[in-house]
């Protein structure tokens, strides 16, 4: 490792700030070596904020159906092979109810951007499953709506709410996404959701097409900058009818290095080891908690339509039973000395975002 990138690292730790060329010097001087010291510091302040626990979060997959084009992800409106679903309300109770037996009190409503779920009906839905499980928190993850929408779900009592902002470089997203959609739209949706009180998540998708150190260098500098309550990583992954169907996928290593430096970045953020990092490598969620990440979201959809929430080839999980995705990652949690919280895991300190 160079003496400059050990520099690099111990300023992180220190709680110091980086530029954004800084940040892609560091990006650049990754070897195993610079990755050990980041997952070993990583692991160090993780442990510090939370000790052992590693937060769990129930994944409802609520709809297939997607009126936008990204062009990375396999539920796009273009993808005609795509099988389409729609969870009813009542299916969506039924599988919060489901988990909230198995031990998670916190729920996660995700689904591309269905028209069917408009204002009515998603804050009908959020306000019955608040009403049944007091204790828990909801997540929401329907990606871009406009904020007097973003306001009503949170009145309808959403915490939480997940957009990645995909890439901090405009020409970037550009992209990755149809003319349609705007990086300069996605930034509003993410400084709505801020400003209306929720525990906010942003992310990346680690070795997108088009990413470079540079890029990637702007992320870190959007994430030191957003502050983010939570934050979404996770190798991108191609899928067979996109057109992205021959890119690279991204690889274990730089995503575990970048958890690590976000790690070190914002030390109470609320980082997963995603199922896209269990998808490249058996291991992969184990690793990213050993690199730093701090919660697991196993999925609670029903298994009949799991196959069909197909994001990227060859995800995992989609056969297995709630309860064994839970057993799994309780053993899993348990193999590397961590346990799984019964608890809602909010942001530590969270007192909304003023
Ligand atoms: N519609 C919501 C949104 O856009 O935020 C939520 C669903 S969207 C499918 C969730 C995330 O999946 C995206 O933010 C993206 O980063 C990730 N994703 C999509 N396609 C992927 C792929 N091919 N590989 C890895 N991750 C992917
Ligand atoms: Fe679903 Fe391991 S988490 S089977």
């Amino acid at each position: 490792m160079e003496k400059r990138v050990s520099e690099l690292i111990y300023r992180l730790d220190d709680g110091q700030s980086l530029s954004t060329e800084e940040y892609e010097e560091l990006i650049n001087g990754s070897d195993p070596e610079s990755a050990g010291l980041l997952a070993a510091l990583a692991t160090k302040k993780r442990e510090a904020v939370f000790g052992n626990v590693v937060y769990t979060r129930g994944l409802i997959e609520i709809s297939s159906i997607c009126k936008n084009n990204c062009l990375y992800c396999g539920i796009r409106r273009d993808n005609k092979e795509a099988e389409r679903y729609r969870l009813t309300r009542e299916q969506i109770l039924d599988c919060a109810d489901e988990g909230y037996e198995l031990g998670f009190r916190t729920f996660v409503l995700q689904g591309g951007e269905d028209p069917y779920f408009s204002d009515e009906v998603l804050c009908d839905i959020v306000s019955e499953l608040k009403k049944k499980h007091t204790d828990c928190a909801v997540t929401l993850s329907m990606g871009e709506r406009s904020r007097s929408s973003y306001q009503a779900l949170y009145d309808a009592g959403a915490d939480r709410y997940l957009l990645r902002h995909e890439t901090a470089d405009k020409e970037h997203y550009e992209k990755l996404h149809p003319e349609e959609m705007s990086f300069d739209n996605r930034m509003r949706c993410l400084k709505d959701l801020k400003e209306t009180g929720y525990q906010v998540g942003c992310g990346f998708m680690v070795g997108s097409p088009g990413q470079t150190p540079k890029t990637l260098a702007e992320d870190l500098k959007f994430i030191e900058e957003f502050r983010p309550q939570m934050c979404g990583i996770g190798p991108f992954i191609p899928h067979h009818s996109t057109p992205f169907k021959d890119e690279k996928q991204g690889t274990l290593e730089q995503t575990l290095y970048l958890l690590s430096v976000i790690r070190l970045i914002l030390p109470e953020v609320l980082l997963p080891a995603t199922t896209a990092l269990g998808t490249i490598h058996p291991l992969g969620r184990e690793k990213g908690i050993q690199a730093g990440a701090n919660v697991v979201m196993p999925n609670l959809s029903p298994v009949n339509v799991r196959r069909k929430y197909e994001l990227y080839d060859n995800k995992i999980c989609t056969g297995e039973e709630s309860a064994q995705c839970r057993g799994c990652l309780e053993n899993r949690m348990k193999s590397i000395g961590c346990r799984l919280a019964v608890d809602r895991g909010d942001a530590p300190g969270f007192t909304g975002n003023g």
